[in-house]
């Protein structure tokens, strides 16, 4: 019989418990719906709601299920719906009436609200931890390769030369402010639901705080509607996992264009590229894409939840234990990608060489030749349309900029002389950017040694 079988005259449809029941995903909530209740019960019982004794029978009962799960001897049926009545059914089996005792002054829809905001504040520690490590590994990347220096790009055209280390740090920038939204949302997770009961409180008289302090949370919810049918958190979770893989998704994308034979700025590692089945040359960057892919389901994760929540009255509605699935996949396809992620990225070989190619050849100091004129007094638009007609020189008489002598410059401007090639020499076009933020080597520095101490703090 169904823990709540007492109304109905009729065994549930086979099809039904299939389609009912959330048991094949929501087990993974057993240490939380276990712990839970057990501070429930002492609850309950410093309350004089139930009596001491039940109470260490039913802590020892669960304690015992604990120990069948882990053990794998935990029969998980479906006929019992979900975790929640797995396992208090079990309890009965185990603990006979101290067992059904457990459920009062609770709900499914109360006690579901803490089971998943305890996982959701587990997964968000060790995701946390995992952004941390990538963060570790963009900084030692970018501190390795300290004076690479690479073409920089706007609409995928050569633009100016920059630090390679710069555009490493660029990635620890957006990863930081990942990982500061993954703290502040942590605070809207801790907040203690049950005692909500089904939707409007009880008439109980329960300890919510007394719950709160012995499962760790700061602060209890405050309208016991809202409690049982917000589901914010999962969504700012779910989005949060989503910016985070849409940044990793955006150096993926840059990674795989790096790594073609077209630009061959960085090699892959072996043990994280691919092969081709029947193409024998190839090595592929498969991780690299799978990154990118993922963000794709990660997304439509993010979009699910919010739909399934934009038209749901208050307050719990079966709707709501759509909300698991989403969630789950997301964090467990961010969990292994932020590892791969960074063990791709510090085991990646970056080819110096092939990088100066491509700002040799791109016009990349023009922005330098425009300044030079403008720093002598000359309007920058000026000077902006002299050295557009330079590079046309340059472009009709096959040279570089750098190749061009004093007596050609002095043909479009008379302000050339003889330091404009010492001015316009790629390390001065890097080095010369030496404004906060930018990608001269110290301003490079310093943003390597304020990430070094955040990291050793944090
Ligand atoms: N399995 C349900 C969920 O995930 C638990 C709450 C069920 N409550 C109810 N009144 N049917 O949401």
């Amino acid at each position: 019989m169904k823990l709540w079988g007492g109304r109905f005259n009729k065994e549930t449809a086979k099809i039904l418990e299939e389609f009912n029941g959330s048991i094949n995903f929501d087990k993974r909530m057993y240490e939380e719906d276990i712990m839970g209740s057990i501070a429930h019960s002492k609850m309950l019982s410093k309350q004089d709601i139930i009596g001491k004794d039940e109470q260490i029978k039913i802590e020892g009962g669960l304690l015992q299920i604990l120990k069948e799960v882990e053990g794998g001897e935990f029969i998980f049926d479906l006929k019992d719906e979900d975790i929640h009545m797995a396992i208090e059914k079990r309890l009965i089996e185990i603990v006979g009436e101290a067992g059904g005792k457990l459920h009062t002054a609770r709900s499914r829809n109360d006690q579901v609200a803490l089971d998943i905001r305890m996982y959701l504040k587990k997964e968000s520690t060790v995701i946390e931890g995992l952004l941390g490590e990538l963060l570790e590994g963009l900084v030692e990347t970018a501190h390795k390769n300290k004076g690479v220096i690479m073409p920089g790009y706007t609409h995928l055209q050569r633009a100016q030369p920059i630090l390679f280390s710069h555009h490493m740090m660029a990635y620890y920038e957006m990863f930081k402010r990942d990982l500061d939204r993954l703290k502040d949302s942590y605070k809207r997770l801790d907040v203690m639901p049950l005692g909500a009961g089904a939707l409007a409180g009880t008439t109980y008289n329960i300890d919510r705080h007394f719950v709160a302090a012995e499962l760790g949370f700061p602060e209890v919810t405050k309208n016991s509607l809202d409690t049982v049918s917000d589901r914010d958190f999962i969504i700012e979770l779910n989005f949060i996992i989503s910016m985070i893989s849409m940044h990793m998704s955006r150096l993926a994308e840059e990674i795989i264009i790096w790594s073609t034979s077209e630009f061959s700025f960085v090699s892959l590692d072996d043990a994280y590229s691919t092969g081709s089945s029947i193409m024998p040359q190839k090595k592929n960057p498969d991780i690299a894409e799978l990154i990118r892919g993922k963000t794709g389901r990660i997304f439509g994760n993010l979009m699910g939840i919010l739909t399934v929540m934009k038209g749901l009255p208050l307050a719990y509605n079966k709707d709501t234990q759509e909300d698991k699935e989403g969630i789950f996949d997301s964090i467990d396809t961010i969990k292994i990608s932020l590892v791969i992620f960074k063990e791709m990225l510090v085991t990646m070989k970056i080819n110096e060489k092939n990088m100066m190619v491509g700002i040799e050849n791109g016009f990349i100091n023009a922005t330098d030749v425009a300044d030079y004129l403008a720093k002598k007094g000359l309007p920058f638009r000026e000077a902006h349309r002299i050295v557009g007609e330079l590079v046309v020189y340059c472009e009709v008489n096959k040279k570089r900029l750098s190749e061009l002598t004093l007596k050609e410059f002095k043909g479009f401007n008379d302000l050339f002389e003889d330091d404009i090639n010492r001015k316009i020499s790629i390390e001065e076009c890097v080095n010369g950017r030496k404004s906060y933020g930018g990608t001269g080597l110290e301003s490079v520095e310093t943003q390597i040694e304020d990430a070094q101490s955040f990291l050793k703090k944090n």
